[in-house]
């Protein structure tokens, strides 16, 4: 297998973006991505998203996209894999280069989500339509079970448990491109309206359009195209239960515990070499249970660790410096690819007021409904 780099990197802004169609917004940031790469010529195209044809109408992403951005001949794959989407299509660009079948490759991913009234129901597909969608308990719901149970067994307090979207919104700030660049306080978020006791407004990442793309390459090939390459030192995926009641454990993500061991064991580094990372935090109880499962704090402990600021500059670990899932934006099927973006502008040292000092390390981690799959992603800097 060969090493492989990422040489180029475009996002979109995040949020409600009524003048762009899906190809529109996708296009920008593929074009920005291979701008800032230096090329002009794709021998492939992987595009995550989770679920287009409901939120736009739209399907065969992969002859769409290919074409719209002047690539038309280029191979062409869209990849769905619920909100690890833009993760997986992460991965198996990678693949196609490490494998030696192509040199360039663009990973990117996409999501439509405010042109549908109501949304909540496309993204309970991502769960099990027989045993949960079926019977009206879509994602805030789950996690919001899930957030009862963390509370309960580990005495975390709603104050607490709000702190954490406090610190997600003071991250999004420093980054032009988030949803929700503002701050809020713990009052902010107890008196957001009530969406799936005891989660609140303010503890889910919102409904989102927008696209982000990367370029990969070969590293041996990388320093022709860009003075600053980023390694991607390794990549770990795996399942989990698609159905929350079918975990062992509902506040234990083996998706993710299975994914970073691999990610960990490929790269040979363990989470105290890691200097940041960007979660999947979904709800505001998903950056603690996954925090813990990615090595970062022992379980049970995580959530008061991370409220009282181990999770932000300073502390342990920083996570999600971009602002997260929550403040940053939840485009389903872009996020995977938007965290990949964000760890290479840390890694390049360019994130300017949110950069994380002397960062070498940096981990992705990108997760489908309530842990079903997971894929996490180190990168390197040079
Ligand atoms: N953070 C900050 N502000 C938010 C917000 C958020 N997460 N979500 C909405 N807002 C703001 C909106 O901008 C809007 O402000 P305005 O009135 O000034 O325009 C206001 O709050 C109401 O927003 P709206 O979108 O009408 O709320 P809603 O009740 O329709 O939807 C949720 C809120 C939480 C139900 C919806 O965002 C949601 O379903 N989120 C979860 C998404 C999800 O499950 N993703 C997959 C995870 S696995």
């Amino acid at each position: 297998m060969r090493e492989v780099a990422v040489i180029g990197i475009g996002i979109s802004k995040f949020g409600e973006l009524w003048d762009q169609s899906i190809r529109d917004i996708f296009a920008e940031a593929a074009l920005s991505a291979m701008k800032n790469a230096n090329i002009k010529k794709i021998d492939a195209l992987y595009v995550g998203s989770m679920s287009s044809g409901l939120y736009t109408m739209q399907e065969h992403l992969s002859s769409l996209m290919t074409d719209y951005i002047g690539q038309r001949g280029a191979a062409g794959f869209r990849i769905e894999s619920a909100c690890a989407s833009g993760g997986s299509a992460m991965r198996l660009a990678y693949l196609e280069v490490a494998s030696g079948m192509s040199d360039i490759v663009l990973a990117g991913g996409v999501e439509k989500m405010w042109d549908v009234d109501d949304g909540s129901a496309i993204l309970a597909t991502a769960s099990d339509q027989e045993y949960e969608a079926y019977h009206g308990v879509t994602f805030p719901g789950l996690y919001a079970m899930m957030a009862k149970l963390y509370m309960h067994r580990y005495g975390l307090t709603r104050e607490e448990l709000a702190q954490i979207p406090v610190i997600s919104h003071k991250h999004a700030v420093n980054n032009p491109n988030a949803q929700y660049p503002f701050e809020i306080t713990v009052d902010t978020v107890l008196k957001s309206s009530l969406v799936a006791d005891p989660l609140r407004l303010m503890d889910c990442s919102p409904i989102t359009d927008g696209a982000a793309c990367v370029i990969l390459c070969p590293l041996e090939m990388a320093k022709d195209f860009t003075d600053k390459p980023v390694k991607v030192k390794a990549v770990g995926a795996a399942t989990g239960t698609i159905a929350l009641h079918d975990h062992k454990d509902i506040i234990r993500l083996d998706a993710v515990r299975l994914a970073a061991e691999r990610a960990y064991k490929a790269s040979g580094l363990s989470p105290q070499d890691i200097d940041f990372v960007e979660v999947h935090d979904c709800f505001s109880i998903a950056q603690i249970l996954v925090a813990e499962e990615l090595g970062f704090f022992s379980f049970g402990e995580g959530g008061k660790a991370l409220a009282e600021g181990q999770g932000t500059y300073g502390g342990k670990i920083v996570i999600n410096p971009s602002g997260g899932l929550k403040a940053k934006g939840h485009p389903v099927g872009a996020t995977g690819i938007a965290q990949i973006v964000e760890a290479v502008i840390q890694l390049r040292g360019e994130a300017g007021k949110r950069q994380v000092n002397n960062a070498k390390f940096g981990m992705t981690q990108n997760m489908g409904g309530s842990g079903g799959s997971c894929v996490v992603h180190i990168l390197e800097a040079l």
